[in-house]
């Protein structure tokens, strides 16, 4: 941890995990309301278990997702979040948000009342009070984040956290517009619901993993961006008007059900497109990071949001198919499966990131990054060896002999002051996670790339 306020991201976490624990309990719980449908149906009926079981995961991904950006963020900007106590103060909003929807239903409290008693549409159940501290502490999170960012390094990776946030919060909006015409209501009810997990939310996946390969395999920071926009590119041009699969059998015109079956079968390709960019990262990076757990979570991430969203998505997506599986076991177990591939499984390689692993020897990490440094000592020396040879003529040894001993010499001290540089707030010369080439001031600074053109 580079930055003081990225602590901040473990508070968040903290509350995150253990609305986890809510959540499946709720589950296990809806799961046994199935099996033995007369348990607690007076004291805690299946519709109040479910409310519990779906909001708290929405909740708890949620703060994970602002747990991950008060971490990302002063990494990428450069520079401390705007301001802590903001930070701690939103937390706190939420935490009394989240109370308050407990309490309001288990007790069914102040029932009837439009400002405080409960509001029963799935996933935004929440007492319209607690919809109006959302929406406050979300101001108070993008006014803090992007204040950060604004004043910090801008890039491709904060660009798109911030604009999948932006969408979050815009989109929550919809939230409030509750018309008492049905297919009205559903409509708007998708905007939120489809329009996050299939549209700004998968910008939020997608530039948290894109920081995950950066900073897990070393690659280019430049062909992480690529992909990173194709990918964004692409959930947006599908996920928007893929919104018409939810819009066959609400009333809408028939048209819907040609672009829902479209597009939403073409969603298929974000998901395929960032599986292949994990694997492809880690393939290609050189670097062996110690953190084998965030790293295979990773991997395992993408497989499985490819799979649950995916194709398990198509499964059901035409309109052809959904006239039998709509409202059916296909739709809940597509819904367990997305979340948890992509966001539950998100959350957990980012929070392994970000926590490292106590079992894990002190001595194995710095023993590998110690590696590491050698490592870059040994390219950055051939690389000035083959200038040298190049200057002196490939054939005398002894200038081949003498352009190494130099080269490693002048490569080692640039090294050193490069970890030096770095130890006290990062280089301020290149933003490569790798380390960059010492001796490139003088030849025009390039970051990691210059190693690679060395090396071949
Ligand atoms: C032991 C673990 C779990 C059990 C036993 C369980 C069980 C259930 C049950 C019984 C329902 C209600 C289905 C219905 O209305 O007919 C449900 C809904 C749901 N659960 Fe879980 N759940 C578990 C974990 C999870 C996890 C980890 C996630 C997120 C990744 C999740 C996400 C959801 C969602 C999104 C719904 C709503 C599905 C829909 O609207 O079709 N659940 N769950
Ligand atoms: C991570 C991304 C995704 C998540 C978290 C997700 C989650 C869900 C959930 C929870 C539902 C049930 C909603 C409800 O009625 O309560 C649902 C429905 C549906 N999803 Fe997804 N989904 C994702 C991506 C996709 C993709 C990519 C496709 C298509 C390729 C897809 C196709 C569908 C369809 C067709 C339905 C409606 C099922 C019905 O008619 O009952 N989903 N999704
Ligand atoms: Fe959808």
């Amino acid at each position: 941890m580079k930055y003081q306020s990225q602590k901040i991201a473990f508070a968040y976490f903290l509350v995150a995990m253990i609305l986890f624990v809510v959540q499946v309990s709720g589950g296990l719980l809806a799961g046994w309301i199935y099996v033995a449908p007369n348990t607690l149906s007076e004291i805690l009926p299946f519709n109040i278990v479910r409310m519990l079981h779906t909001n708290s995961l929405i909740v708890w991904l949620l703060l994970g997702f602002f747990g991950a950006a008060y971490f990302i963020i002063p990494e990428e900007a450069e520079r401390e979040i705007h301001s802590p106590q903001l930070a701690y103060l939103q937390l706190a909003i939420l935490v009394l948000g989240t109370a308050g929807v407990v309490v309001t239903y288990v007790f069914d409290l102040f029932h009837g009342n439009i400002l405080l008693g409960k509001d029963g549409r799935e996933f935004l159940e929440q007492p319209l009070w607690v919809k109006i501290g959302i929406v406050v502490a979300a101001l108070m999170f993008l006014y803090n984040v992007s204040m950060t960012v604004l004043a910090g390094r801008k890039t491709a990776i904060t660009n798109v956290l911030l604009i999948g946030l932006w969408g979050i919060a815009l989109l929550f909006l919809f939230a409030f517009y509750n018309p008492s015409n049905l297919s009205l209501d559903k409509m708007y009810w998708w905007y939120v619901v489809h329009l996050w997990v299939e549209g700004v939310w998968e910008l939020v996946m997608a530039s948290i993993l894109a920081f995950l390969m950066l900073k897990l395999t070393g690659v280019d920071r430049e062909m992480v961006e690529k992909w990173l926009y194709v990918i964004v590119g692409t959930s947006l041009f599908t996920g928007i008007l893929g919104t018409g699969h939810h819009y066959y059998w609400i009333g809408t015109p028939g048209y819907w059900q040609w672009i829902g079956s479209i597009f939403s079968t073409l969603e298929i390709i974000p998901f395929f497109l960032m599986m292949v960019f994990s694997f492809v990262m880690v393939w290609k990076g050189r670097r062996d990071h110690p953190n084998k757990a965030a790293l295979l979570w990773s991997l395992g991430t993408t497989t499985l949001a490819f799979f649950g969203a995916g194709v398990w998505g198509f499964l059901h997506t035409l309109h052809s198919v959904n006239y039998y599986t709509h409202g059916t076991q296909i739709t809940a177990a597509h819904g367990h499966l997305a979340f948890f591939g992509a966001y539950v499984s998100l959350e957990s390689r980012h929070l392994h990131l970000c926590v490292p692993d106590p079992e894990e020897p002190r001595s194995l990490q710095s023993g590998a990054q110690h590696g590491q440094l050698l490592a870059d000592v040994g390219r950055h020396g051939v690389h000035d060896l083959r200038a040298d040879v190049r200057r002196h003529g490939a054939d005398a040894p002894a200038a081949r002999h003498g352009a190494e001993l130099h080269g490693r010499a002048g490569s080692a001290r640039g090294v050193l002051l490069h970890a030096l540089r770095r130890r006290r707030g990062g280089c301020s010369r290149c933003h490569s996670v790798r380390l960059c080439d010492p001796g490139a001031s003088a030849r025009g600074h390039r970051g990691g790339r210059q190693v690679e053109a060395g090396t071949g």
